[in-house]
């Protein structure tokens, strides 16, 4: 494909336009609004977070980005498009991709067939060099590929999980408190996958509560309290911020 005019044709989204936007987004469970009138912007290749207690909204947020709730209110755009409607496997054929708290790994199937299932809407050739690649990434998950799911620790299944979601091709993950859960050892190994991910161009929305970490790693971070977005900015500024540090960090 000659780069001088591979896409030219159709007017490409300029660099300032954000991979996802999220307007003013509100989502209910029957009478309670969890999330309300909430508004975050990722743009390609950031890594960015959402932090916030338990309770605070970010699970309720990621789903209603990924198709898996219905907002009552306001508007997700995903490469520039409303995606409004469309369900979670059409999404994730278009590299918006979830590992969901709790990981969703499938117990009992094998190691293999969970990270086969990552790739299941793919028809590309390179599916198998994937699958080494996530094989060379987690060598723990190599050595046990013919175990059931079941079987592994919480960190492999975190690892697992991860694996599964990078066999979709993500161009946005968005990942739901990964370090959940997991002895230190594992947490270490799971951000530094994270922020391995995303050197390599992944862009990444983080949901964590272990909001140092988190801050650490991020770009930029939004702070959820009650379902509003009440701090938003860099995340080194918000590590230094004493809001933050007093109600998250334990400082
Ligand atoms: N399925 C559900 N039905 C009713 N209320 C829910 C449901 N899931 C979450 N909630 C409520 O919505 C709010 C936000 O929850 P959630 O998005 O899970 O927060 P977080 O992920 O930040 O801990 C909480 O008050 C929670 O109790
Ligand atoms: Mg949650």
């Amino acid at each position: 494909m000659n780069a001088a005019t591979s896409h030219s044709a159709t007017p490409k989204a300029s660099v300032q336009t954000p991979l996802l936007s999220v307007r003013d987004l509100s989502v209910s469970y029957g009478g309670i609004q969890a999330v309300k009138a909430l508004s975050l912007d990722l743009f390609e290749g950031e890594l960015v977070s959402l932090i916030g207690a338990n309770g605070a909204g970010k699970t309720t947020t990621l789903k209603a980005i990924c198709g898996l709730l219905s907002p009552s209110a306001g508007e997700v755009r995903y490469l520039g498009q409303p995606i409004q409607g469309q369900g979670a496997w059409d999404l994730v054929a278009q590299g918006l991709v979830m590992v969901p708290e709790g990981r969703g790994i499938f117990t009992r199937m094998t190691i293999d067939e969970n990270l086969r299932m990552g790739a299941y809407l793919r028809k590309d050739a390179q599916i198998e060099s994937d699958m080494a690649a996530v094989y060379q990434r987690f060598p723990r998950l190599k050595e046990r590929h013919k175990q059931l799911a079941g079987t592994l620790s919480g960190g492999e299944q975190q690892m697992l999980a991860m694996g599964r979601a990078l066999l979709a091709r993500p161009k946005l993950l968005l990942l739901d408190e990964p370090s959940m859960g997991l002895a230190p050892i594992m947490v270490d190994l799971i951000f530094e996958v994270i922020r391995e991910v995303s050197q390599q161009g992944v862009t990444v929305l983080l949901v964590e509560q272990n909001a140092q970490r988190a801050l650490q790693m991020a770009d930029r971070a939004y702070v959820l309290d009650s379902g509003e977005v009440v701090l938003q900015g860099a995340a080194s500024e918000l590590l230094g911020n004493p809001q933050v540090q007093a109600a998250y960090l334990g400082v």
